[in-house]
């Protein structure tokens, strides 16, 4: 039985990976979900899977050595997936030190745990041990009106706070493979969306707001441009490198799919008017009148967009969802996941909210 280690299984993208896993491979793979649990991991995230015999949860911090080598130690680790980060820009631009602290320190003890479990007498690694670093098409910078896309060959051109610490550890990958030929890959996915989603980013900050008749923020001119992906395509992306990628080779995670964040705004307030059945009283509250331009984000990139060709042409990945229908599964899902929101919406998130938005 192939043993996964997850970072940051509690998270938006993980959790996803993870009930995505055990939808394809059953009993036939081991998962050890390590998380933290800041406030964005969350144990409910996982229910349906928690009783699994073949899933085990460690709250461990990937900062923490001891920690991890003891993980290694403990369990055959076949394939590590290393989703564990600081996430939202707008965080990193308040506050960088968790960020650096967490991505970049983290991802460095992730390597060396990986690196002292797997590595040979010879100075070669156990055979069929891959590490794979998850990470965001942010690192390549920012593109403008006119400009192609980010290719794997683009260069490395981050801007936030959160970006450069993303590129940070995708050097320290880098580097961990051409000095020791550690066996691992890199991704840079586009923006996702999807289920699971902590409601600081747009599209399910928007859904929360519209359905309470909130204002919905918009920064800047709202014409910045995001190459949005369904998560479940990003979940079978990694797998699929994992299974078939190259050792050592980057690949690009996007599927076209590019919209200025007022076209997202507009199609999010449209789908859920057909959605609400007639008589809901949500459907009154929800209206364009709700939108509000905001002051723009700082250093805020214009554009993101991926090319995606080298994932298609070697690994055969293309994403299933299109934006229509992931849109309307996005949605129906907070629908039917009203206690979660309500959930992760108190507190702390009260609090940020407040601070971040002067409201
Ligand atoms: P998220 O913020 O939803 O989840 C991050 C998870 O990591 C949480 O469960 C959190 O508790 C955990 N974590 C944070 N610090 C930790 C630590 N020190 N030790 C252990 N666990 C810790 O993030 P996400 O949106 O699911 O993103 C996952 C990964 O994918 C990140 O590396 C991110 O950079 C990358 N990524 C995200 C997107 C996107 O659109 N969300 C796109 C491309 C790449
Ligand atoms: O591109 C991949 C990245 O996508 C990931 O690496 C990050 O982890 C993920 O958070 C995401 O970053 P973005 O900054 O693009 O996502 P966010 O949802 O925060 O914002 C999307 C766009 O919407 C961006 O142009 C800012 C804008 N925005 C965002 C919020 C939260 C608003 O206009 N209003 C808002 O309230």
């Amino acid at each position: 039985m192939r043993t996964y280690l997850v970072t940051g299984g509690a998270g938006f993208i993980g959790s996803n990976y993870i009930h995505y896993m055990f939808r394809k491979y059953g009993d036939e793979i081991r998962v050890i979900n390590v998380d933290c649990l800041t406030y964005a991991g969350n144990l409910e995230n996982l229910k349906g899977v928690e009783d699994r015999e073949n899933y085990v949860f460690v709250k461990a911090d990937i900062r923490d050595r001891e920690a991890i080598e003891k993980i290694f130690a403990e369990y055959d680790v076949d394939r590590v997936v290393h989703f564990a980060a600081e996430s939202h820009v707008d965080r990193s631009i308040r506050n960088p030190e968790i960020f650096v602290e967490t991505n970049v320190l983290g991802t460095l003890v992730m390597l060396n745990a990986a690196k002292k479990a797997w590595e040979t007498q010879d100075g070669g690694f156990l055979p069929d041990k891959k590490f794979l670093h998850v990470s965001t098409d942010e690192v390549y910078g920012s593109l403008e009106e006119g400009d192609t896309y980010f290719y794997e060959t683009s260069p490395i051109d981050p801007h936030s706070p959160y970006s450069a610490s993303k590129a940070s550890s995708d050097m320290l990958v880098k580097a961990y493979i051409d000095t020791y030929k550690f066996p691992a890959n890199i991704t840079n996915c586009s923006n996702n969306y999807g289920p699971y989603q902590f409601p600081e980013k747009l599209i399910p900050l928007i859904i929360n707001n519209a359905l309470q008749g909130k204002k919905l923020p918009v920064y800047g001119d709202g014409k910045n441009v995001r190459d949005w992906l369904y998560v479940d395509d990003h979940a079978k992306a990694i797998d699929l490198v994992q299974e078939k990628g190259r050792l050592g080779e980057r690949y690009n995670i996007g599927g076209h799919n590019e919209k200025q964040n007022i076209e997202i705004i507009h199609i999010i307030l449209d789908t859920l008017q057909e959605m609400l059945p007639e008589g809901d009283p949500r459907k009154a509250l929800v209206s364009r009148d709700l939108i509000t331009y905001v002051e723009d984000r700082k250093g805020h990139d214009r554009r993101y967009a991926i090319a995606p060709d080298k994932i298609k042409e070697e690994i055969g990945w293309y994403p299933k969802t299109m934006f229509q229908e992931g849109i309307r599964l996005t949605i129906q899902w907070f629908f039917e996941h009203e206690e979660w929101m309500k959930h992760v919406t108190s507190g702390d998130y009260q609090k940020y909210y407040a601070e971040m938005y002067q409201a």
